[in-house]
């Protein structure tokens, strides 16, 4: 029980006698923007209101792009909590999602703990991002921990893993159709559903000034117009859409030298570089 990289925290524990190399966790300066609500009925999810009570375990759907993973991060950041970012892939084993055995210099093995493990451990979030990825037998490894028993089952490490009190876990899923169906025993255990939707106008602008406090105010408009008129005709384009037109007008434009006569057709070429000819529909 020694050694911190951060000097917050020690990088290993020993559990029923077996050392686990634990990881560090995830600092962003993400702030949430607009919807209270959806903020408001996450943190009450991970509320405990009793000595007999515990934990949900919410999970956030909505299209990609539409802030799934920044309003789970600034949540857990409000409750001044470390956050863990679990990145799931359609090859995430279940051993990564838990322990992982790992061949050190001397060649014994060492056991490092995931992000999820992390923070199980810590008592801080685990974010399962996108976790709609993954394979069922993945998913199977999580069922006690995401049921009353709160707890986890190493095969590979030999061990038990008690989550802490402390512990919240929040699972975000795109609303797409490149991914696994999720078994039922999960998703029944994946509960509360919160649904993000679109921005308002006044928010999306606020969200692209904060995300892009360098940019001119006819840029902004331009994009929270554009990406209006996509919402209201039933696009997929986010706020990550625009803002990645948003940034890369801003460069064009830039390298133009401010030359603002060619601005809008700059603006317009970015609209098709970043989402194709079909954007153009949306363009006034
Ligand atoms: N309400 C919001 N407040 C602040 N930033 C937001 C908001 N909605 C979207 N964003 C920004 O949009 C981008 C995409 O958000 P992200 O959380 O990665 O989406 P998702 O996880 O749903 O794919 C990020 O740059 C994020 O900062
Ligand atoms: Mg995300």
């Amino acid at each position: 029980m020694k050694d911190s990289l951060s000097g917050e925290h020690e990088s290993r524990v020993n559990i029923q006698g077996v050392e686990i190399a634990l990881g560090f966790p995830d600092k962003f300066d993400f702030s949430w923007i607009g919807q209270r609500d959806v903020l408001e009925q996450l943190l009450a999810a991970w509320l405990v209101v009793d000595d007999a009570d515990i934990p949900l375990n919410p999970r956030l759907v909505g299209k990609p792009g539409v802030g799934k993973t920044t309003l789970a991060y600034a949540a857990a950041k409000q409750l001044n909590k470390d956050v863990y970012i679990f990145q799931c892939t359609m090859d995430t084993r279940p051993e990564d999602l838990l322990i992982t055995p790992v061949i050190d210099k001397s060649g014994g093995i060492r056991y490092v703990a995931s992000a999820l493990v992390t923070a199980m451990i810590r008592g801080g979030v685990c974010i399962l991002d996108e976790a709609n990825r993954m394979s069922e037998k993945s998913w199977a490894s999580l069922a006690p921990l995401l049921d009353t028993r709160r707890y986890i089952e190493s095969i590979v490490a030999g061990l038990k893993v008690s989550a802490s009190p402390d512990f919240r876990i929040c699972v975000t899923m795109n609303d797409d159709a490149s991914t696994f169906e999720i078994p039922e025993y999960i998703h029944s255990r994946l509960q509360p559903q919160i649904y993000l939707d679109f921005p308002e106008a006044d928010e999306e602008r606020r969200i692209l000034h904060e995300n892009l406090p360098f940019l001119d105010g006819y840029i902004l408009d331009y994009v929270v117009n554009f990406l209006q008129r996509a919402h209201a005709g039933n696009e997929n384009y986010t706020v990550r859409d625009g803002i990645n037109i948003a940034r890369y007008a801003a460069k064009r434009i830039k390298s133009f030298n401010g030359n603002e006569s060619n601005s809008s057709s700059l603006l317009q070429q970015a609209i098709v570089m970043t989402l194709g000819d079909e954007a153009l529909t949306y363009v006034i």
